[in-house]
């Protein structure tokens, strides 16, 4: 499978890592992480040069890594700095380092040319440090299903009343038409839904006794983030778009690692402009998410299934999948411009 190299992607939270190794899989690469000494975190190829042994085999001497198998040890740089039985380290003993860069409490990682990796790119939103705001990590969740199945689905408002009826759809937005454009490299999906009972998710958290108008915006950054805004006010208010913030609002991400054609880390965490100063609200929410986010795996994951199998026919294609036309498209264009790249390089 093909992916889409110069781009951040998250090689996990920041807890996820310490003075041990830790491994991912991240586009069919191995990689051995560990903190170094100064805190940063130390990414490299996890496959010694010599004799192929995974490094993460090894062991940490100081803030360099000794191969478990004959020795070599390499720096946080990747060049290889001794070698056990001579004097010179020669010139192709060497892993390839991977730049990091944590922000947030999430540790990202560069996949694409080491000198292409601006920290200007990686995904920030304002509301992380917005004391009108509150953060709340949730959890790793793997799917066995292709990213690019995954982040259909994160661009998609029309599941949520078939997949969550009771979470965070409900029966009257089945109907409801959503709106998709394009932004460069983003897709903006949304939709409202006026004058409907509060769903599951925000009778228990916004009080509200009558109807509400309810949004779903999906921001969805080409390759692997996506940003879903939804919330729901009071109906007399009449809330316009712009003034959504008025009402109660969450931001669901979800940043996307893939593992390999089949397999993807969905990394995913909310911010929240309710009940800011609750320290209980954040693992509330997380648990509301976490069924909704049940939900979505087993769908996924039964269409990763089927998509293997032989078919006779192409898939049907109708007007909710707007969005995800959008996706699939701006991803190609990306891969075709490192292709490009890469072609002239040559
Ligand atoms: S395999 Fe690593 S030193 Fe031999
Ligand atoms: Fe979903």
């Amino acid at each position: 499978m093909e992916y889409i190299r110069n781009h951040w992607y998250v090689a996990g939270f920041a807890s996820e890592f310490g003075e041990g190794f830790t491994t991912a899989t991240i586009l069919e690469e191995e990689i051995v992480l560990y903190r170094a000494s100064d805190g940063t975190v130390v990414a490299l190829e996890d496959r010694c040069p010599h004799r192929a042994l995974p490094l993460s085999m090894g062991k940490r001497i100081g803030d360099q890594v000794q191969c478990g198998y004959h020795g070599l040890t390499f720096g946080t740089d990747g060049h290889c700095v001794r070698v056990p039985g001579q004097r010179s380290i020669p010139p192709q003993a060497w892993v390839r380092r991977y730049p990091t860069h944590e922000r947030h409490g999430i540790v990202w990682i560069w996949m694409g040319a080491e000198d292409a990796a601006d920290t200007s790119l990686v995904f920030d939103m304002p509301e992380f440090t917005d004391p009108g705001w509150a953060a709340h990590q949730g959890e790793a969740l793997a799917f066995e299903s292709n990213y690019l199945n995954v982040a259909d689905n994160l661009c998609d408002p029309a599941h949520v009343s078939f997949v969550h009826p009771t979470t965070l759809g409900n029966p009257d937005s089945e109907d409801v038409p959503v709106r998709a454009r394009r932004h460069g490299q983003m897709v903006e999906i949304s939709r409202w839904i006026r004058d409907s009972a509060p769903i599951g998710f925000f009778q228990a958290y916004g009080g509200f006794s009558g109807n509400v108008d309810r949004w779903h915006y999906y921001y969805l950054h080409a390759p692997c983030i996506a940003a879903i805004d939804f919330g729901s006010a009071d109906t007399a208010l009449a809330l316009p778009e712009e003034r959504r913030g008025e009402g109660i609002q969450i931001h669901a991400l979800h940043f996307m690692t893939p593992v390999n054609a089949t397999r993807t880390i969905d990394r995913w965490m909310h911010l929240r402009n309710t009940a800011v100063d609750d320290p209980t609200a954040g693992e509330r929410i997380s648990d509301l998410l976490r069924k909704a986010f049940a939900e979505d795996k087993a769908i996924l994951e039964a269409v990763q299934r089927k998509e293997l199998q032989p078919r006779d026919r192409p898939p049907v294609r109708v007007a909710i999948d707007a969005g995800a036309n959008h996706y699939r498209r701006i991803v190609a264009e990306m891969l075709a411009a490192e292709q490009e790249v890469a072609t002239a390089a040559e």
